[in-house]
């Protein structure tokens, strides 16, 4: 006889290749990206000549930056290769390596394995990354994924000196290219004359993804990673106008990953909308506590001030005068000094931007700019003790 535990493991799965819903897997074909991978291409061309160039990708989050990044650097490795010419790619999360050093190493790493973690200074690094370049006779193409950890942890002077890298003579021939990602705004962190290294048509802006654009992604991924016909087309339906609601892709492909969990939990040969639903519930908690730790300070006491006057209040709606008012009274609570009426403005823009808040006219025109505020998805409740959670 069989046991519980092995009855569970042999059971048969929806899902045939699960190696496809993991967030690093690149797939062949990217979706709806064609015009940007082209203005990528564009940019990036003179490295076929030896000249180095610098971008900037950004974009909120789960829109593809670290996937078009990957999938357009490894292609040009490959066209370059075939042309005899070596580029060396290195995609760093800066998240992960938020100190210059930390980042310089896993650079350094890429050439070298063993490569002491400590007892180098940040020049003396340098000059090991330039002798492995020239050896080599290759040029770098480096990707600094999250590149706003590191500025905002270690500021300016990795980059700045990365960007310098190439003026020297000797590395006519061994230039250094940039790719900056981000999802927020980095170009405040340079100073002007860095700033022009980074020029205008260099920045690559990634907008959220439509609804229809997520049922394509999520469709590709049914193909990629389930058996077939074991998706219900509803379901696939539900899961883009669900994730539609972010515009982001990693929650779609969470979500169906999810959805698949759930069928196979119930050895249902068949993803149906109400597994589609469960996913939903176990996934939202989850993912706006990540967004949320996305969130700067004063964004989130906004964030709270809201979802406390929601609860008190026992309404569907706050006005923004109201929200303002409980905003000052909260930071007030928190040792804060309230921004001004022009930043509050801007936080309520931010977070309606990352999908915590809807704000919608108040129809009653008479209070002039007076807006409401509801909190779409999840209770209020259940906000105020995340927020406070990460305010600790
Ligand atoms: N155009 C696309 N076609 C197919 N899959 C996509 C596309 N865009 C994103 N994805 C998938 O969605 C997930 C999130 O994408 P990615 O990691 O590139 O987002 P991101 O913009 O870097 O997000 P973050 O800001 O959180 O780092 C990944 O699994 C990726 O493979
Ligand atoms: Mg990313």
């Amino acid at each position: 006889m069989r046991s519980i535990i092995e009855d569970e493991l042999m059971s048969s799965t929806v899902i045939k290749n699960p190696n496809a819903l993991d967030f690093d897997y690149v797939p062949d074909e990217l979706i709806h990206r064609d015009e940007q991978q082209k203005m990528l291409a564009q940019m990036f061309k003179p490295l076929l000549s030896n000249v180095s160039q610098n971008a900037i990708i950004k974009g909120p989050v789960g829109t593809g930056k670290t996937l078009i990044a990957k999938k357009f650097c490894s292609t040009l490795v490959n066209i370059a290769r075939k042309q005899g010419k070596t580029i060396e790619y290195v995609h760093i999360n800066c998240r992960k390596r938020s100190t210059d050093s930390m980042a310089l190493l896993g650079v350094i790493n890429h050439f070298d394995q063993r490569f002491p973690d400590r007892g180098f200074s940040l020049q003396e690094m340098l000059q090991v990354l330039k002798k492995q370049l020239v050896k080599r006779n290759a040029q770098l193409l480096l990707v600094l994924d999250e590149a706003d950890a590191l500025l905002k942890k270690s500021g300016t002077n990795l980059i700045y000196n990365l960007t310098r890298f190439s003026d020297e003579k000797v590395l006519e021939k061994t230039p250094l290219s940039l790719i900056l990602i981000s999802q927020k705004d980095i170009l405040p962190f340079f100073d002007v004359a860095s700033i022009s290294t980074f020029k205008r048509n260099n920045i690559l802006k990634l907008d959220k993804y439509t609804r229809d654009e997520l049922y394509d992604i999520v469709l590709q991924r049914v193909n990629l990673a389930f058996h077939n016909a074991t998706v219900d087309p509803e379901s696939i339906e539900l899961l883009a106008d669900i994730s539609s609601e972010w515009g982001d892709a990693r929650f779609a492909i969470e979500l169906l990953w999810k959805s698949g969990i759930a069928a196979d939990n119930q050895h249902i040969q068949n993803v149906k909308p109400e597994h589609v639903r469960a996913a939903k519930a176990e996934t939202y908690s989850v993912v706006t506590e990540t967004k949320l730790k996305n969130l700067e300070k004063h964004q989130l006491l906004t964030l709270y001030a809201i979802a406390k006057r929601l609860k008190k209040d026992e309404t569907a709606y706050v006005n923004t005068g109201d929200a303002e008012k409980t905003y000052m009274l909260t930071c007030e609570e928190y040792n804060e000094k309230p921004r001004t009426h022009t930043m509050f403005w801007s936080y309520l823009k931010d977070i309606e931007g990352a999908g915590f808040i809807n704000i919608k006219p108040s129809g009653k025109g008479t209070l002039g700019t007076t807006q409401l505020i509801s909190l779409p998805d999840i209770p209020a409740e259940i906000m105020i003790d995340k927020v406070k959670e990460i305010l600790k």
